[in-house]
């Protein structure tokens, strides 16, 4: 666990961070990317950690992959990279850096590790975890074939490296169709997350058994919410995740990764639109889209919202919370998710 009151006082040693409207000025550009959502006194106080950070990232040769699902001053103030699970990944083999800063949940950081492991990988927290992946071991993906003989398992990218390298092949959320429908066999195991199977049944000729876990800030939407919510505020588009359980996403007008969501309210650019998904979507989106209303609650992740611009500069400043994998777990892990990349590519994604 990190200790923030002396992770503090070292940090003041090294870097003027007390809030301040001169450095906020300076990065009026990169405000200009958020400044709906973020208030100029709360610019104030991340701009000086902001050009800290962008000034250590040059010195250390690192590079930030931030997911769609960070507050905004890390998404659009230091984040090299962003996008969904798929897109992140992606972009880890092809950065030329000798050190990458996971803005997002420890096993992004690990998929990241399996992908490029002579890198250098730092998580901000290494607490930052994830429902989905606390819900399943590599001994659950056996139960599973033992139960299902012969059947491949699709792995959601949300797990540990040791689940999967006990899988066939990875997914995530904006390929998981396309992979369980290119598999061989009649019957796919699909772990561990049960809505995204459901969802991914709902539209599949295959027979997909799943594992009962699920994500904390999706499963709490239900379809009276949104039924609720069209009747209260008429004319918004509902656009859910696909990790919402099967009668929210028939609920909802289009369902998608974060990705796809962005990509759909992009296109369609809706008058109004509620995101049935982690409350930093819609915030990161905000300014690119000026003409759309966001309204409407969402649900916050715990785990990604313990990543900090301040965790941040301190382990590009120290080196610390580096992000291992066992060798021989990595190579089977390595195999699931370059799989994944491989069909995704092929498939165009
Ligand atoms: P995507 O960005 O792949 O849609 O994943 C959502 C998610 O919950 C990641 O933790
Ligand atoms: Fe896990 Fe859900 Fe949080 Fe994503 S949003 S990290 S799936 S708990």
């Amino acid at each position: 666990m990190l200790d923030l009151p002396h992770l503090r006082t070292v940090l003041s040693e090294h870097y003027d961070l007390s809030p301040s409207t001169e450095v906020a000025q300076e990065l009026a550009d990169t405000y200009a990317r958020m400044e709906r959502v973020v208030t100029p006194p709360d610019w104030a106080i991340y701009a000086p950690y902001v050009k800290a950070i962008n000034a250590l990232k040059k010195e250390r040769n690192a590079v930030i992959l931030g997911h769609n699902y960070m507050t905004p001053e890390i998404f659009h103030g230091v984040s090299d990279f962003v996008g969904d699970s798929l897109q992140i990944a992606m972009k880890a083999q092809e950065v030329d850096a000798d050190v990458i800063v996971q803005a997002g949940v420890h096993f992004m950081a690990e998929t990241t590790k399996i992908l490029c492991p002579e890198k250098t990988v730092l998580m901000p927290d290494m607490d930052a975890g994830c429902s989905l992946a606390e819900s399943i071991t590599a001994d659950g993906i056996e139960e599973m074939r033992a139960k299902y003989p012969g059947a491949p398992v699709v792995t959601y990218v949300n797990t540990t490296a040791d689940v999967k390298a006990a899988s066939d092949i990875c997914c995530t959320s904006s390929n998981a169709l396309q992979i369980v429908n290119a598999m061989e066999s009649d019957t796919v195991i699909m772990t561990p997350d049960q809505y995204l199977a459901q969802n991914v049944a709902n539209q599949s000729h295959k027979n997909v058994v799943y594992w009962p876990g699920s994500c904390i800030v999706h499963e709490q939407y239900t379809a009276q919410d949104l039924r609720e919510f069209r009747e209260w505020n008429p004319g918004t588009r509902l656009i859910a995740h696909p990790e919402c359980p099967p009668d929210v996403v028939a609920e909802a007008d289009f369902s998608g990764s974060t990705s796809g969501i962005l990509k759909y309210v992009t296109d369609e650019k809706p008058e109004k639109a509620m995101l049935i998904t982690e409350c930093s979507m819609a915030s990161n989106i905000a300014d690119q889209l000026p003409e759309v209303d966001f309204v409407g609650p969402c649900n916050m992740c715990p785990y990604m919202k313990k990543i900090s611009l301040e965790k941040i500069l301190w382990v590009l400043h120290t080196g610390e919370n580096e992000v291992f994998v066992d060798p021989e777990i990595g190579k089977k892990a390595r195999a699931s998710v370059q799989a994944m990349i491989d069909m995704s590519r092929n498939l165009g994604l």
